[in-house]
């Protein structure tokens, strides 16, 4: 357990976020942050107001400003407007960027050793604001979108195979937009290939579903996007820090070279425990894949170029 986590962002992943921590007890305090006067206190209070039934002790306090988030371990950005049906993610860019740019300048002034989860759209380019802004080393910037994308393709195959989603084991790398590369070669039903187990046209469909999962969630809501499973992704990666545990997880960190990339944030492999990103795990791509992950950067690289700020 650390002392504080805080959550920015009062909206549904936000709040939902807050209350899956609070109900893991992964810190003694959780502090929401909005600009909206009222909701992220009303939120803070009614999720501690759950507190009795579900037995945890994490407090949950809402919050207008920073005074209360100081010296938070671990922060989670979720501010940021949400696409609404025929949006890209990328449509968000500017507005976005101007927001996370202004949270990021906070926590690097009141929790200068914090640990940043990454979750406003488009993630990758977001994380490059956040890590820019902050001035924090690489190892504690972190993009939540391949826990979010590869849990969408486990569900998938889960459905498709009718099996455990415990036993579906799988990685999707790349930026998180419709570019994300799910690396079937590594999927696994407990170990065995998915490729022995399932045609690969039905395979095939089910990465294009993946592809486009959070697109698909935004034209049913119609006025928002998705937050349950994007909120538990964050909440593993942030246990994955508190528990130390050394987990590996795809996720969107500032590539030095690896997989042949530089200079952009881009999902990748990683080893994730206490002091946030421990190393990012190189693995064997084939051609197909290399080249798919190259096309990825590129659609990150595009909107990051055009970047103003
Ligand atoms: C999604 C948004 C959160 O994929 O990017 O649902």
């Amino acid at each position: 357990m650390v002392n504080t986590i805080t959550v920015v962002g009062a909206g549904n992943v936000g709040a939902t976020t807050a209350q899956r921590i609070a109900e893991k007890e992964l810190a003694r305090r959780v502090v929401l942050v909005d600009i909206v006067e009222g909701v992220p206190q009303g939120k803070g209070l009614d999720q501690w107001q759950s507190a009795p039934i579900e037995n945890f002790d994490t407090r949950v306090i809402g919050t207008n400003g920073y005074a209360e988030t100081a010296g938070s371990e671990i922060v989670i950005i979720t501010a940021g407007i949400a696409r609404k049906p025929g949006m890209s993610r990328d449509d968000l860019m500017n507005t976005n960027a101007g927001i996370v740019k202004g949270v990021a300048e906070q926590v690097a002034r009141t929790s200068p050793n914090a640990i940043l989860i990454v979750v406003s759209n488009p993630l990758d380019v977001m994380c490059y604001v956040a890590k820019k802004v902050s001035a924090f080393p690489r190892e504690r910037v972190l993009g939540m979108a391949g826990v979010l994308d590869t849990a969408r393709y486990r569900a998938f195959l889960a459905d498709a195979l009718d099996v455990s989603v415990r036993d579906i084991q799988a990685m999707v790398l790349g930026g998180h937009g419709d570019t994300m590369v799910p690396l079937v070669n590594y999927t696994t039903v407990s170990g065995i290939p998915v490729t022995q187990l399932m045609k690969r046209e039905r395979l095939d469909e089910i990465v294009q579903r993946t592809r486009g999962g959070g697109a698909e969630i935004v034209s049913l809501l119609k006025t928002g996007s998705a937050y349950y499973a994007p909120s538990a992704a964050a909440v593993q990666m942030a246990e994955a820090i508190v528990g130390d545990q050394k987990r590996v997880l795809p996720c969107s960190v500032w590539l030095e070279g690896e997989y042949g990339h530089s200079g952009l944030f881009l999902g990748v492999p990683c080893k994730i425990g206490g002091r946030g990103l421990d190393s990012v795990i190189e693995v064997d791509l084939t051609p197909d894949e290399k080249a798919a992950l190259a096309k990825s950067a590129d659609a990150v690289r595009e909107p990051m170029a055009a970047l103003t700020f």
